[in-house]
């Protein structure tokens, strides 16, 4: 938990939160979070002071950016204790990570065979598995919810086969911010022979991953979602399983000798990274994640779990107000409907009082169409967070129902 002190602290380092002229609260932090003066400086240096390509020239300022390129692949590898900095693969995203792994796996995945994915995710981890499934005439099974919203473990149980492939599922929801029994569901696959890939998205700045720990084949996540900058995503996998897989994009970077009979390409992690990468990114993020360690994620877990506990209290007290799910399993994400409302009309006014919350489908209508719903009102929490804001939200909420209902 953070002292009062700290919280300050916290957010005297995210510049918005200190010019923003409207005076909003930021609580769509799901989508993106803000950043830290640190990560915007650390890229401004870059640029102003060492910008150059990395792996490719002699000069110094190529040996200069590639040793921080590096450090930030050694501090992503401590970050989520992979075994090795082979296993550590920049992308531009969560959502370029599953499709490499989907266009890489592809190959290995034959007719008949399956892939599990859950009711609840995000189109990102259901269009490369439909996609795939339809290429290669592979089945799409999908998990259902129960009534909390939770995955019924009983029927994903049933589905595992020694024809499933490959179980790609959410740590955490991005819709309801519920947490996914990942252990259970990487034992249950490791004992059919079965891949798994874990969309962390919503869990890498709020839970401690440890990749070895839970002994996932991928995990995936986007850097942009936990203080850094955009256009830059990690994915983890196995280096056993990245071995055999693929190139994914072929160009610069990838090869060790190229020659119009053949080509031959490089090691990991260099292999599945063809092009320039996001070098000033890259860089960035080591900031991103000396912000994280240094409040640790234990902490910052505890305490915005304490801001959601404050918020499922009070927006308990709405007439009509229905909270999805509200059970134990929540993590900083808060979604709910006030009857006879629409999300949409409600998310609009609240902007008129400078308070930004995300609504709609959040991009994953399959559960949407399940639940008989056209979208939610979604607040999500991050680290630089107050109780005092949700007190605000509050005070708004009810002046905005004043208006509508
Ligand atoms: N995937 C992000 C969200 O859920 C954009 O808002």
């Amino acid at each position: 938990m953070f002292s009062y002190e700290e919280i300050k602290q916290i957010r005297n380092q995210f510049p918005i939160l200190k010019t923003n002229e409207t005076n909003s609260i930021y609580f769509d932090n799901a989508a993106t979070t803000q950043k830290p003066v640190q990560v915007i400086n650390t890229i401004k240096k870059y640029y102003c002071n060492f910008n150059s390509n990395v792996n490719r020239s002699v000069h110094f300022l190529d040996n200069f950016t590639n040793n921080y390129l590096e450090l930030s692949r050694k501090q992503l590898k401590y970050f989520i204790n992979a075994k090795y900095r082979e296993e550590i693969i920049f992308t531009t995203g969560t959502t370029e990570s599953i499709n490499l792994i989907a266009f890489c796996i592809s190959k290995f995945i034959k007719k008949s065979d399956d892939i599990i994915i859950s009711h609840s995710e995000h189109h990102s981890n259901i269009i490369p598995w439909q996609v795939l499934s339809q290429n290669n005439k592979a089945n799409l099974k999908v998990i259902p919810v129960n009534s909390e919203g939770e995955l019924n473990i009983r029927v994903f149980k049933k589905l595992m086969t020694k024809k499933t492939k490959l179980i790609s599922i959410s740590h955490v929801t991005n819709t309801f911010g519920i947490l996914n029994p990942i252990n259970k569901i990487i034992k249950t696959a490791h004992k059919h022979n079965s891949l798994v890939l874990i969309d962390g998205s919503q869990a890498i700045s709020h839970i401690t991953i440890d990749v070895q720990n839970l002994d996932c084949d991928f995990y995936v996540f986007s850097i942009h979602k936990m203080y850094g900058p955009t256009g830059l995503g990690i994915l983890y996998g196995k280096k056993k399983v990245l071995d055999k897989f693929p190139p994914y994009k072929c160009g610069g970077g990838m090869i060790e000798k190229v020659n119009f009979k053949k080509t031959r390409f490089s090691g990991l992690p260099f292999k599945l990274e063809a092009g320039t990468p996001n070098i000033a990114g890259i860089i960035g993020t080591n900031k991103a994640l000396q912000l994280l360690v240094n409040y640790s994620i234990i902490k910052i877990n505890s305490y915005e779990t304490k801001l959601l506990k404050y918020a499922i209290k009070i927006l308990s007290n709405i007439n009509g107000m229905k909270i999805y799910y509200n059970n134990s399993k929540l993590t900083k994400i808060l979604s709910f409907n006030i009857e006879n409302i629409h999300s949409f009309d409600l998310g609009k006014l609240l902007n008129n009082y400078g308070i930004a919350v995300r609504t709609g489908t959040h991009c994953a209508q399959p559960i949407m169409e399940y639940l008989k719903i056209n979208g939610t009102i979604r607040i999500s929490f991050a680290m630089y967070n107050t109780i005092e804001e949700i007190d605000i939200f509050y005070k708004y909420l009810i002046k905005c129902l004043d208006i509508l209902r």
